[in-house]
């Protein structure tokens, strides 16, 4: 286990100019600090100056957050070998919604295949997936990566924001290729404001990226370290919990035999968001390694209450999109379920008492379209993916 010592920022009294005070004291250090004396240097971040010095970065040095006396713009030393491994896969694995072809579901879209329920909920799906995915890369840069001290993760999250603007792209292709224009897209992206169950799910996270970017206490601080896990928690729970129960609905009408290009878009975005829930999870259990008394009771009360409250959210959001009892092949309880069985799934990686009553996956016919065509980074770019209607669901 790593030293952690924040107690030199948690003693110290903060005032408004902390970003002056804190470059005044990375301007006068040394070439080589102490242990003693790199504790007692201030967290970096990424708006600390460049000063002229032979120090080079050591590996040791590094930590995922609160890290101290080393620039954040050096690419190596690598402490982190698993980060930047999912870097160059997820690179090697990246997409572009144009390549999938919609040719069917356009069809069923203009000649009226779907029915009400379905179309209601489509529209209330997609709007609510792409508030979502403009969510996520705006907590990663307004929040997460204030506080990121290692190179290597910050590649990686830089990667990842790339990624959430092209799950955005998908959503904007998918109903481009439609056939609507830009009112009848801005009409459909704009239901997330109308319904209340949309509105309280989104807000939900930006309180958790405004408590970290608006923090009275600086990187380091107890406080904001501590705001910054209970951020992470919502952000797995958006990338985990929300978005494949998103996806499962309009999984559900493929099952059916519609919308199945627009499934497909959906199974490329949840390889994705897979990826992303896995170097969450790690982050958060690599940030309690490193600050173990970020881990108290009190945190791990907090976070079953955090799972819960999502869980209570998605229920709202179920009972929403779904206001005649479900769609055919998916009932708002099982899809409720779902949740429930997730949010032990959390509980159970953070190693925390369970929540639910629930054992068994609720709709197991899901890992259909969970694409598990992972790449080795080794083997160069994945082109061999099939496209639109070759692919079978069956
Ligand atoms: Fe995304
Ligand atoms: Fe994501």
């Amino acid at each position: 286990m790593l030293d952690f010592d924040d107690t030199s920022d948690s003693s110290s009294s903060f005032s408004s100019n902390f970003s002056n005070h804190n470059r005044s004291r990375v301007n006068k250090r040394k070439s080589v600090e102490s242990p003693e004396e790199q504790s007692n240097l201030p967290v970096i971040t990424s708006l600390d100056t460049i000063n002229i010095g032979k120090r080079s970065l050591n590996a040791d040095d590094i930590k995922l957050i609160g890290g101290r006396g080393y620039d954040l713009r050096q690419p190596v030393p690598i402490k982190y070998k698993i980060v930047r491994e999912r870097f160059l896969n997820a690179r090697n694995n990246f997409w572009l919604p144009n390549e999938i072809q919609m040719g069917e579901d356009k069809l069923e879209w203009q000649t009226a295949q779907l029915t009400s329920a379905e179309m209601y909920l489509f529209k209330l799906n997609i709007s609510y997936l792409t508030a979502s995915d403009s969510l996520v890369p705006d907590n990663l840069n307004n929040a997460i990566l204030n506080h990121i001290t290692a190179p290597e993760m910050r590649q990686y999250l830089r990667w990842q924001i790339a990624e959430e603007a092209n799950h955005l792209e998908s959503y904007l292709f998918i109903l481009e290729s439609f056939g609507l224009d830009e009112q009848g897209q801005g009409q459909i992206f704009n239901l997330y404001q109308e319904v209340p169950a949309l509105i309280n799910k989104l807000n939900w996270n930006i309180k958790f990226t405004n408590n970290v970017a608006s923090s009275p206490f600086p990187p380091g601080h107890f406080e904001s370290q501590r705001a910054l896990l209970e951020d992470l928690i919502s952000y797995y729970v958006f990338e985990y919990l929300f978005f494949p129960l998103g996806f499962s609905q309009i999984f559900a009408l493929a099952r059916t035999g519609k919308l199945r290009n627009t499934a497909q878009q959906y199974s490329y975005i949840w390889r994705d968001e897979n990826l992303h829930s896995a170097n969450g999870l790690w982050m958060i259990k690599q940030i309690i390694i490193e600050n173990p008394h970020l881990w108290d009771n009190e945190m791990k009360e907090r976070t079953r209450a955090i799972v819960n409250e999502a869980v209570h959210l998605e229920t709202e959001y179920a009972h929403a999109s779904m206001p005649d009892g479900g769609i055919i092949g998916l009932p708002v309880q099982t899809y409720i379920k779902y949740a429930q069985f997730i949010a032990n799934t959390v509980c159970k990686q953070l190693n925390v008492k369970s929540l639910f009553p629930i054992k068994d996956h609720p709709m197991p016919w899901l890992s259909e379209y969970e694409l598990r065509h992972e790449v080795n980074f080794f083997e160069g770019r994945v082109r061999e993916y099939q496209t639109g209607s070759q692919l079978s669901w069956d």
